[in-house]
């Protein structure tokens, strides 16, 4: 495997991992001087099987936090409901390929309202599928396992597409896309997904696990980067 050196990562919390009833208060401890973003898993029980929460419950996150929102569409036809997710002015807000029809026409809504426009791909879709899209995308999110629940395990193939992705990039003059990862990353595995080429780490289980989610993000971050 190319291993690539880096001095920086961001590393993106999945609040879904947490006690959503508690979420909000728990967030007002959150240090932004250490957690980059807040993930949102917007989930509709037809693009995925769980169920999570929707914008209502987004527009009351941003009370608690000035940590910018990082918000992962699994739904259906986002092209419906987009505008009720961007009017929280989100730092990305990411639509799966595999929902919509139109995601070109979704990913310059998005960069338009001034969100950077996030592409994601399942592990069962090749990531030669993304390729002509990837011009109009700020981010492409690689998922690491199969979408809908917290607590999965790191699927070892997404490894070799985080690097194809990253090689596309840098071959084609993409400078600035962001590469983010998604699903069972922690501090056994988090310096190869670095390594790979991936940018932004999101992390559920192993962000939230016992409760101090500042050292767990600063534990990350130490294991990604050493
Ligand atoms: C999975 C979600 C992930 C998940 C990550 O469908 O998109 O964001 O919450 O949780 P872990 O890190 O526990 O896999
Ligand atoms: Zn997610």
């Amino acid at each position: 495997m190319q291993m690539t050196s880096r001095d920086s990562v961001m590393v993106s919390p999945s609040i879904i991992a947490g006690d959503l009833t508690t979420i909000g208060r728990d967030i007002a401890g959150f240090d932004g001087s250490v957690i980059d973003l807040l993930h949102m898993d917007v989930m509709d029980g037809h693009f995925v099987p769980n169920i999570t929460f929707g914008p209502g419950f987004i527009g009351d996150i941003k009370k608690h936090t000035d940590i910018p929102l990082d918000i992962h569409l699994m739904i259906e036809k986002p092209e419906n409901s987009l505008d009720e997710y961007l009017r929280f002015g989100p730092w990305c807000t990411v639509i799966h390929y595999e929902s919509t029809r139109f995601p070109i026409r979704c990913l310059e809504r998005i960069k338009k309202s001034g969100s950077r426009a996030g592409i994601t791909i399942n592990p069962a879709t090749p990531v030669e599928s993304v390729y002509d899209i990837l011009p109009y995308c700020g981010m492409i999110l690689v998922m690491s396992v199969d979408p809908g629940f917290a607590g999965q395990s790191y699927m070892p193939e997404a490894t070799g597409r985080i690097e194809k992705i990253k090689n596309f990039a840098v071959s084609n003059g993409l400078s600035d896309l962001l590469i983010q990862v998604d699903g069972g990353v922690n501090t056994e595995n988090i310096r190869e997904v670095v390594s790979a080429g991936a940018d932004i780490i999101v992390a559920g289980s192993s962000a939230f696990k016992g409760g101090d989610v500042n050292k767990n993000v600063i534990n990350l971050k130490n294991a990604a980067l050493i």
